[in-house]
């Protein structure tokens, strides 16, 4: 609890980010990503290896972008970092242990960024969404975009901080959730490069016997086409959430974004799914 209190008040982070309250979910993050290090171990595995291929299929690598960089354990910076001109991770909020990471590379640069565009408005500055990667997708030299792990969390301090305004303010925007995981993917789809997306989807509580005893939708009722890859992550095993259940979640790994949500539309036209 004191590592987490001096980590909240050490960490450079703009006022908006302590406000919006995605400074304290980025402490509380690297708690609990501490505690669950060996639990995190595969999924970090399965990650690694989604992004290795899309490194791999990249013709060009000048510039590659990680969105979510967090404390940048899904991605592997030493490869990328390796492997393209300039590496960008952009997170609302980038604690000490990224910062360290970042700073072993001369070409890794830190950005600072609300990739829902939401800010404002939660903040009452704003009456509606933002599009702050539209800078970035229309840049020619982005050669790889990473969204790493960050889908299913975009939405949730914007409808926290939502569901304590007044009433006629949640009416406007009862959508927010769906509009911000959608603006996600659409916004995704703008780069011209190519684009790799690793999310998880569905959460699942599991007793000690393996029993399903709820499942939970972690994007607003978004789906998306099939991935590559799917695999369990084991989020909070038993007594980290609740004594009597471990917290797992459906997660996936999409190497070319661009090339699933083609076959995802043909194959919803009744076309080829190739
Ligand atoms: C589950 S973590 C991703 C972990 C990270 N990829 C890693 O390797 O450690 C989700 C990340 O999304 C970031 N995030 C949440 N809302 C965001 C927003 N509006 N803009 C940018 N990043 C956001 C969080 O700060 C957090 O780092």
């Amino acid at each position: 609890m004191l590592a987490e209190v001096v980590t909240w008040l050490a960490t450079p982070a703009s006022l908006d980010a302590r406000r919006t309250g995605h400074l304290t979910a980025a402490v509380s993050l690297w708690s609990r990503g501490f505690r669950c290090r060996r639990a995190w171990g595969p999924h970090e595995a399965h990650c690694h290896a989604v992004v290795d291929r899309a490194i791999g299929a990249c013709e060009r690598r000048r510039t590659a972008i990680v969105l979510g960089s967090g404390l940048v354990r899904d991605v592997p910076l030493d490869r990328l970092a390796a492997a393209f001109e300039t590496v960008l991770l952009v997170d609302v909020v980038h604690l000490w242990p990224a910062r360290w990471k970042a700073r072993r590379h001369r070409n890794v640069r830190l950005v600072d960024l609300d990739i829902t565009g939401s800010t404002d408005l939660i903040l009452d500055r704003a009456t509606g969404l933002s599009d702050p990667l539209a800078r970035l997708a229309a840049d020619p030299s982005v050669d790889l975009v990473i969204s790493a792990n960050c889908l299913s969390q975009l939405a949730l301090l914007p409808l926290e901080r939502l569901a304590a305004m007044n009433s006629s303010k949640r009416r406007r925007h009862a959508d927010l959730g769906r509009r911000i995981v959608e603006g996600h993917l659409v916004a995704l789809e703008r780069f011209s490069g190519r684009v790799c997306l690793l999310t998880d989807s569905e959460g699942r509580d599991v007793d000690a016997e393996g029993r399903v005893l709820e499942r939970r939708d972690l994007l607003e009722g978004v789906t998306l086409p099939p991935a590559d890859e799917d695999w369990d992550w084991e989020l909070a095993p038993i007594g980290e959430q609740a004594p009597d259940h471990a917290i797992v979640h459906r997660a996936h790994g999409f190497a070319d974004w661009h090339g699933s949500v083609a076959r995802g539309r043909r194959a919803r036209s009744g076309g080829p799914a190739r």
